[in-house]
């Protein structure tokens, strides 16, 4: 199996910190990883190195080949483009209608043509259940559920291979939640012929085991395992039986 990520010993420490502890292990490609751990555990911090947000203490982060934390800004911004993410709240931009927030990166990173946007981001909408009415609503106008397909339509406007999801469903009711894993797993599926990798950082243990093939549980700044789901559910480790209790 080959691996879209690679962590080599990446420490990350803020004063005396340390919030990531020498990880060395790799995020399969093309598959539904979840990152599974308590608050505080060192998720998002994680998510932040993948996308060059952050740069490693020390240690290496590997992306489709490329050592991104030795890039500079502006290769790191057009390398960005491989990644779509879905941040905790959405994260939309509240004076741009669905329609505007979608063609954003469109219109920030392409020379598509107004008409070539337009037919886009109808489609992306399209895609993910926002229909023709609350297209041009703002963000205030929407449910909680709808927000988050808009934003999970503004992700993947440029075609990423990677696709970033940080408690996509933190807030939302568990109807809705169901809807939105359902929505990633469709995303996935549907884009599946270009090895698309999705990464989700979740607290909902039940969808995860349901939804994801990889698993990878993170305590204090370590990752206790990283398995695929069925070997994960046999885990015999104390914090992740406890974790599978819930
Ligand atoms: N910029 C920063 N400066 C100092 N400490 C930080 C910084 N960012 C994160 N931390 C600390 O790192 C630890 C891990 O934070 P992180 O946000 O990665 O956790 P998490 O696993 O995503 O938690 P949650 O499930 O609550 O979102 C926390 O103790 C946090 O306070
Ligand atoms: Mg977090």
């Amino acid at each position: 199996m080959k691996n879209v990520i690679e962590f080599k010993n990446l420490t990350k420490t803020f004063g005396d910190s340390v919030i990531l502890n020498d990880l060395t292990f790799g995020i399969p490609e093309g598959k539904i990883t979840t990152i599974l751990g308590f608050s505080g555990a060192g998720k998002t911090t994680l998510m932040k190195h993948i996308l060059g947000l952050v740069p490693p203490s020390t240690g290496d982060v590997i992306v489709m080949g490329t050592a991104i934390n030795k890039l500079d800004d502006l290769e790191l911004r057009e390398f960005r483009r491989h990644f779509g993410m879905v941040f905790q709240y959405a994260a939309l931009f509240d004076f741009l209608s669905s329609f505007e927030n979608v063609a954003f990166p469109l219109r920030e990173f392409t020379r598509m043509s107004e008409e070539e946007i337009r037919k886009k981001v109808l489609s992306l909408l399209e895609s993910v259940g926002i229909s023709r009415e609350a297209t041009y609503r703002l963000p205030s106008e929407l449910s909680g559920g709808m927000r988050k397909r808009v934003g999970l339509a503004r992700g993947l406007a440029l075609d990423p291979e990677i696709m970033l999801y940080d408690e996509p469903t933190s807030g939302l009711d568990p109807i809705t939640t169901h809807v939105v894993y359902d929505l990633m797993k469709e995303t996935h599926e549907r884009n599946a012929a270009r090895n698309f990798t999705s990464i989700i950082i979740s607290h909902d243990i039940h969808a995860t085991l349901k939804y994801s093939d990889h698993i990878v549980f993170m305590e204090k700044g370590r990752v206790v395992e990283h398995s695929d789901v069925e070997t994960f559910k046999k885990s015999e480790n104390t914090v992740i039986r406890r974790f599978l209790e819930l």
